[in-house]
């Protein structure tokens, strides 16, 4: 199964990146060994503000395209939010408006999983509703969803895993909906 992962931020040193990271490695190690992993960086994604006269004089943003494929591609997706004043950060705002602009069903009835991850102890709650709320408009198969502050308390950082044994469940959990939807979907197919 091919699996798409990133962190819904820009930052280079980014929490949710790390949390994301340590999401793939325990559903490659522990629920589907022969996943294939990509872990995008929003950085390639960073295209002109969206606005609707671009995209009258120019088209969709080739990146757009980029990225909608790499969904389109992908059999199981994993978000991590970074929480911007109680919402999306303007990084993953731009490329999500973009990329609603090839088609609003964004996600493609993927499964999915969200995460949210912040420095303080309400972890990305906000912008994790606002994710999870909208799930459905944009066909998004959500499997799981849980957020995490303050992080440095629940993660290590050293290890890159969770030390949190609720929230190390809830990821378990989360990652292997997404492999049995994923299994499930190629049974029905067949
Ligand atoms: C402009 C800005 C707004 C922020 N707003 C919030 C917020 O509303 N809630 C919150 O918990 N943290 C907020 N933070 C802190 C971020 O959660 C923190 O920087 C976190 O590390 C971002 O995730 P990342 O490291 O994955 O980019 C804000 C940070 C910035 C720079």
């Amino acid at each position: 199964m091919q699996v798409l992962a990133f962190a819904a931020t820009n930052s280079k040193n980014s929490i949710n990146k790390q949390l994301v990271i340590h999401a793939t490695d325990v559903l490659k190690s522990d629920f589907d060994t022969s996943a294939e992993i990509e872990v995008i960086d929003l950085n390639d994604y960073e295209m002109p503000i969206y606005s609707i006269d671009r995209q009258n004089e120019d088209g969709v943003h080739p990146l757009a395209q980029k990225f909608f494929d790499k969904i389109t591609e992908a059999d199981a997706i994993i978000i991590s939010f970074a929480e911007y004043n109680g919402n999306y950060t303007s990084a993953y705002k731009n490329v999500f408006d973009w990329a609603s602009r090839i088609k609003m069903a964004v996600f493609q009835d993927k499964p999915v999983m969200h995460m949210s991850a912040s420095i303080g102890p309400n972890g990305g709650a906000n912008v994790l509703s606002i994710a999870d709320k909208s799930a459905p408009f944009f066909k998004a198969d959500l499997k799981g969803s849980f957020s995490v502050g303050p992080f440095a308390e629940k993660f290590d950082q050293e290890q890159g895993v969770l030390k949190d044994a609720d929230l190390s469940a809830k990821l378990r959990e989360g990652v292997e909906a997404l492999v049995d939807a994923h299994y499930a979907n190629i049974k029905l197919a067949s």
